[in-house]
């Protein structure tokens, strides 16, 4: 470093200077076709039902659901990324209204394609736990273990019924070993090599899900632990990455996201596919709290959570508040 007298010769300051300097030479931009919108979507109600947890979301009616949709495609969103609500007593231990082609997925799928046709790609979470009295994201064993082959045989099923419903994506989120591969053979057996699989790789066993409970009605007593990766580790992540890929994951994600942006810029480095990151509920509901008590200024936190994701590596980030985000980058 040169100086001049006491005075320091290099100004890094000089680039940020103005908005329109610090514009130019920003590194990470957001865009929306970064974006993708999870939505969720309640059997047998007709006005869109508040989730208290989540300020702002809600579990949609099928027309709100069509809405939301169409207003993110005019905002520029690039995919919607759909859960199902079913009725209560639809619930049962195979999770079988999951793969019931009248099941609330399948039939939101199809109102979502329909209104939405090749606009917006349409995703859909591929996991039993919204469909299943016990809340696990398979089924149970004798013992009452979560039984990871078994499991596999609901999401062929699972990814076919959702393919037929119209889904361009599947996103398999339960963390079942082999489950990538199992749904790719599904799919190609069914004359749908078309279907992209979006594999939820990398997800840790997170306390910030909780809002979500309440958003899909979980009926969950304990945790995922026995499936979910463990906060501690990162090596695995890289593992779950080789295994997804070897599989045929064409996409792969990071979930939750600004915990784990650690992982996440290292699967980025790893992985030659591109790499979504989930904005999970935990991550919306924090932020969404602290500026109700005037603690931080919301529309500047969301921003900078969403950037710090996107300059971790992530291509794409599933937010909620993806459609609000686009339009203000428009
Ligand atoms: C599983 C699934 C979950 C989320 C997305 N897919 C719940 C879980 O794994 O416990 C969480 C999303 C969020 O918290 O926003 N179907």
């Amino acid at each position: 470093m040169s100086t001049y007298g006491s005075f320091p010769g290099t100004r890094p300051r000089r680039l940020r200077s103005t908005p329109v300097m610090r514009r130019m030479v920003a590194e990470t931009r957001l865009h929306p076709a970064d974006l993708i919108l999870p939505a969720f979507v309640r059997e047998g109600v007709s006005e869109p039902v508040p989730i208290a947890a989540m300020p702002g979301v809600v579990q949609h009616t099928r027309d709100t659901l069509k809405k939301a949709a169409a207003e993110a495609v005019e905002a520029g969103v690039s995919g919607i990324m759909l859960f199902g609500v079913p009725e209560e007593e639809k619930k049962d231990a195979a999770g079988t209204t999951g793969t019931d082609p009248d099941g609330i997925l399948q039939v939101a799928l199809r109102d979502v394609r329909a209104e939405v046709g090749d606009e917006l790609l349409v995703m859909s979470d591929l996991c039993l736990d919204e469909f299943t009295d016990h809340g696990h994201c398979g089924v149970l064993d004798a013992q009452g273990r979560v039984d990871n082959d078994a499991t596999l045989e609901r999401y062929a099923e699972m990814a076919q019924v959702q393919a037929d419903a119209g889904a361009h994506v599947v996103g398999p989120s339960g963390m079942m070993d082999g489950q990538i591969g199992v749904v790719r053979d599904a799919l190609d057996q069914i004359g749908r090599e078309d279907v992209a699989v979006l594999a939820y790789t990398v997800k840790y066993a997170s306390a910030f899900y909780g809002p979500f409970r309440e958003a899909v009605g979980s009926s969950l007593k304990g945790d995922r632990k026995t499936y979910q990766q463990d906060s501690a580790n990162a090596r695995e992540a890289i593992r779950e990455l080789a295994l997804d890929l070897e599989e045929g994951a064409d996409m792969v994600m990071v979930k939750p996201a600004g915990p784990y942006l650690d992982i996440l810029a290292k699967v980025a480095e790893a992985a030659d596919v591109p790499v979504a990151a989930y904005q999970i509920s935990g991550e919306y509901s924090m932020i969404e709290a602290a500026a109700e008590k005037g603690w931080i200024d919301r529309d500047r936190a969301i921003l900078e959570s969403l950037t710090g994701i996107k300059r971790a590596g992530a291509r794409n980030i599933l937010t909620y508040w993806a459609t609000e985000v686009a339009r203000t980058l428009r």
